[in-house]
């Protein structure tokens, strides 16, 4: 224990130590800012490291910037201690780790045991044949016929019983809303059901704090400092989990606390299952139950894995989307206006066909992916299709952040939110829409080859169905000061710093 404490003081000593290091050579040079678009200093054994910690409070932007200046898109960055990080940008790469040589690139042993703790062996910290199991059962979950009833009931209830009522109120009242922190709990509800069969009604007017969703909420934050810390020392969260303080007390707090929850769900899913011949219910666990799997400790991780992987995702898609509907009031009249076209409840096939509104969440995605980078390791030593030699071990991360700002794939217009870009319109056919999709390569953001995202139908048919439900009745009015931008920053997934705050107005402009 006192060689433990030891070392916890030795790299607690270290860090003051780097940041000193950090602030001298800052302070030594007052006028030369560094320019954001210049390619990082590397230093022995440190490598850039001064530049990723410059850099941290606007990771993405700088990733984007250092790839926008290498003419592959794909740049070699040196971490600490000798190690690389290869970031690309370039669509023939990311074919390439993701698709043509997709058994050469897995999770990787860092990634998988700075997340073991909460996700254990669940679908998104394994490889192999435990990965392939759980995408064959799940797949189940997301045919037409559970997307048509997940949309129809799943969906439609949380909106119309919960959602909506507590946008009338605000917009009687005036009272400003967290729109993000209203969207995360629709998505949860949402995904709870689909994983469980169980609403942990956290989209109340009260917006109760939830053991299990507040729980679910501290273990993603800690599990993904762990991983982005700006100090890349894994022995430091190491060494605090061993001597059981800090943020590693509250993350073992937390994992136990849905755990707990999550196998109390289990249990009386078994018992269910036992007593009834036939399932009633088609959710995500009585599937991993009816397959015959009895160890609860790994339904568990499967459960805890799909309720992170819909829960932030949708949620900060649509927080994007409705601040960037806000700032462009021409794309939310078209929207409105082929929303106006549908029932007031529109049903699953009239979802599907909301051609402009399908188009516009894509050109909002484009520009806030939800998952803004994304990393696969090297299992052997490779070659990129753009030369770059990749040893075995290596990572490399793919950012769809920085390809959906790339002037080369999106054309100089990049910057503009154009849902056109993404329709054709066909004259023979009544000026109707029709959607262009992208290559997945240059737009993966539900990354793509055979781990392309599950839930990426039923994701847009939520998406479509909430924005559906929102814009006929409301405007949402961003409640920021004149030309504030939102600042967005990754917690896991892509988050806006600080919430989303609004204002609800009641449109005066649709018959109801
Ligand atoms: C806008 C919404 C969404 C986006 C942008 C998105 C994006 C992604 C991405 C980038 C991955 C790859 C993660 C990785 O392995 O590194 C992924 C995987 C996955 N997603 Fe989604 N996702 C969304 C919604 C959903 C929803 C609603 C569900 C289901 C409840 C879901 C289920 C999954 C599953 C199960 C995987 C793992 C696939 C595998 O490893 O084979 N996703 N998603």
């Amino acid at each position: 224990m006192e060689f433990l404490r030891f070392l916890a003081s030795f790299f607690l000593l270290l860090l003051p130590i780097l940041s000193i290091l950090f602030l001298t050579q800052k302070a030594s040079k007052p006028k030369r800012q560094p320019s954001p678009i210049s390619l990082p200093r590397s230093y022995p054994v440190i490598g850039s490291f001064f530049a990723v910690l410059a850099n941290s409070n606007r990771r993405l932007q700088w990733l984007s910037d250092i790839l926008q200046l290498s003419p592959s898109a794909t740049y070699v960055l040196h971490r600490n201690f000798a190690t690389l990080q290869v970031l690309t940008a370039n669509p023939d790469v990311v074919q390439h780790i993701l698709k043509t040589h997709f058994h050469n690139y897995g999770k990787g042993a860092n990634f998988q045991l700075t997340f073991k703790d909460f996700l254990g062996q669940g679908i998104f910290n394994v490889d192999g044949e435990p990965w392939k199991f759980q995408r064959q059962v799940a797949s189940h979950e997301f045919n037409t016929k559970s997307l048509r009833k997940f949309v129809e009931i799943v969906v439609d209830t949380e909106l119309f019983d919960r959602l909506i009522p507590i946008l009338s109120s605000a917009a009687r009242t005036g009272t400003v809303l967290d729109f993000q922190d209203i969207l995360q709990r629709f998505a949860f509800d949402n995904v709870c059901k689909i994983a469980f069969g169980f609403d942990p009604a956290y989209l109340l007017p009260s917006l109760p704090q939830t053991n299990f969703a507040q729980a679910f909420e501290e273990s993603v934050a800690i599990s993904s400092e762990r991983f982005n810390a700006a100090i890349p020392f894994p022995i430091v969260w190491k060494i605090k989990k061993l001597l059981n303080i800090g943020s590693e007390k509250r993350l073992r707090i937390a994992i136990s606390e849905v755990r707990k929850f999550a196998k109390n769900i289990i249990r009386e899913k078994k018992h269910e299952l036992r007593e009834k011949a036939s399932l009633d219910s088609v959710d995500l666990l009585s599937r991993f139950l009816s397959s015959g799997l009895s160890d609860e400790n790994f339904v568990t991780d499967i459960v805890i894995s799909f309720i992170l992987a819909g829960r932030d995702t949708t949620s900060a898609a649509l927080t994007w989307y409705f601040w960037l509907l806000s700032k462009n009031p021409h794309v939310e009249s078209e929207v409105f206006k082929e929303i106006k076209e549908k029932s007031e409840a529109p049903i699953y096939d009239e979802v599907k066909d909301m051609v402009y509104t399908h188009a516009s969440l894509c050109e909002s995605m484009r520009l806030y992916p939800p998952v803004a980078t994304d990393s696969k390791v090297a299992v052997n030593d490779d070659v990129l299709p753009d030369g770059t030699v990749v040893k075995k071990g290596t990572r490399v991360t793919y950012i769809p952040y920085a390809m959906g700002r790339s002037e080369t794939l999106w054309g100089p217009d990049w910057a503009e939110f154009k849902p056109e870009r993404w329709l054709k319109s066909e004259e023979a056919e009544n000026r109707q829409w029709k959607f262009v999709g992208r290559d997945v390569y240059t737009y993966p953001v539900f990354q793509a080859g055979p781990r392309i995202c599950l839930g990426k139908e039923m994701s847009f048919l939520q998406m479509k169905r909430v924005v559906a439900g929102v814009v006929r009745l409301f405007k949402v009015v961003p409640a920021v000061g004149e030309g504030v931008e939102p600042e967005c920053v990754q917690v896991l997934t892509s988050k806006m710093k600080g919430g989303f705050p609004v204002r609800i107005v009641e449109r005066d402009d649709v018959n109801r």
